[in-house]
């Protein structure tokens, strides 16, 4: 393996950002940290958010990671400056994509969906005051959905009757446009498509980050040319008997799935 690209989440949501990345960068190696035992973040103290997030970094970066992608709302919202500081490498997170949200709005209404600790954070804030000026931006926490999708249940009764919950206000106060504000929600995006009818736009700002890691790489002269086959390997913290199948599932490529030591 070459300098690989580190990427990491709470959980099996990142991965969804890991496919962008992949698409985008085929000949880059990839590693994945799901932190699965310990999701969801949202329900956690901050300090602890922050050291699980650290010893996720630490982790890639003894394993030769040449960039980091938090691939997690929550770990952004909590920590990101703090760990910017202590890594000499890029290191690229993920946010609500408020900003494109609001641009693409017609009825003048936006909905995000995301963790309570996401939306409790300073840069939430920051993005709606910047970008909703003429906008309403409709705050929507989402308890219970990180869970479903860490069980593989992507279209049972549970994930259908929280979405349709959570939906219900945004779509009775005229959102047209839905933030998908957690890693873990393009994973239900058919269900959550289905229950807020084909006129709704959900945003998701996973190729976003895709562009920007590219971007990074290359001015820091860091993009892996050739074309090499490139590898992509999970190491997940729960028992892997239990997270193996939902991480194939989510992730339809070819991976190794290891034990997070
Ligand atoms: N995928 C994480 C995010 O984007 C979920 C956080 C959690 O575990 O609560 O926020």
């Amino acid at each position: 393996m070459s300098a690989p690209i580190g990427v990491f989440d709470s959980g099996v949501g990142g991965l969804s950002v890991l496919r962008e990345i992949r698409r985008l960068l085929p000949e880059e190696d990839l590693l994945y940290v799901a932190d699965s035992a310990h999701a969801p973040y949202g329900d956690r103290e901050a300090q602890f958010i922050e050291a699980r997030s650290l010893a996720a970094i630490r982790f890639l970066v003894e394993r030769q990671a040449k960039a980091i992608v938090i691939a997690c709302n929550t770990a952004t919202s909590v920590a990101v400056e703090s760990l910017r500081s202590r890594f000499g490498i890029p290191i690229v997170a993920i946010e609500p994509a408020i900003k494109p949200a609001c641009e693409a709005t017609r009825s003048g209404v936006v909905g995000v969906l995301a963790t309570s600790r996401t939306l409790e954070g300073a840069n939430v804030a920051r993005l709606a005051a910047e970008h909703g000026r003429s906008v309403r931006v409709l705050m929507q926490p989402c308890p219970g959905l990180v869970e479903c999708v860490e069980e593989g249940d992507l279209d049972g009764e549970r994930p259908r009757r929280l979405v349709e919950r959570y939906l219900q206000p945004l779509l009775e106060q005229n959102a047209d446009t839905i933030v998908l504000g957690c890693t873990h929600y393009p994973f239900l995006a058919p269900l959550i498509q289905q229950a807020a009818g084909a006129t709704v736009t959900l945003v998701n700002p996973a190729s976003a980050v895709a562009k920007q890691l590219a971007r990074r790489l290359e001015a820091a002269g860091a993009r892996r040319s050739g074309a090499q086959a490139a590898g992509s390997i999970v190491f997940c913290s729960s028992a892997p008997a239990s997270s193996e199948a939902v991480i194939r599932r989510l992730w339809s490529a070819d991976a190794e799935v290891r034990p997070l030591p």
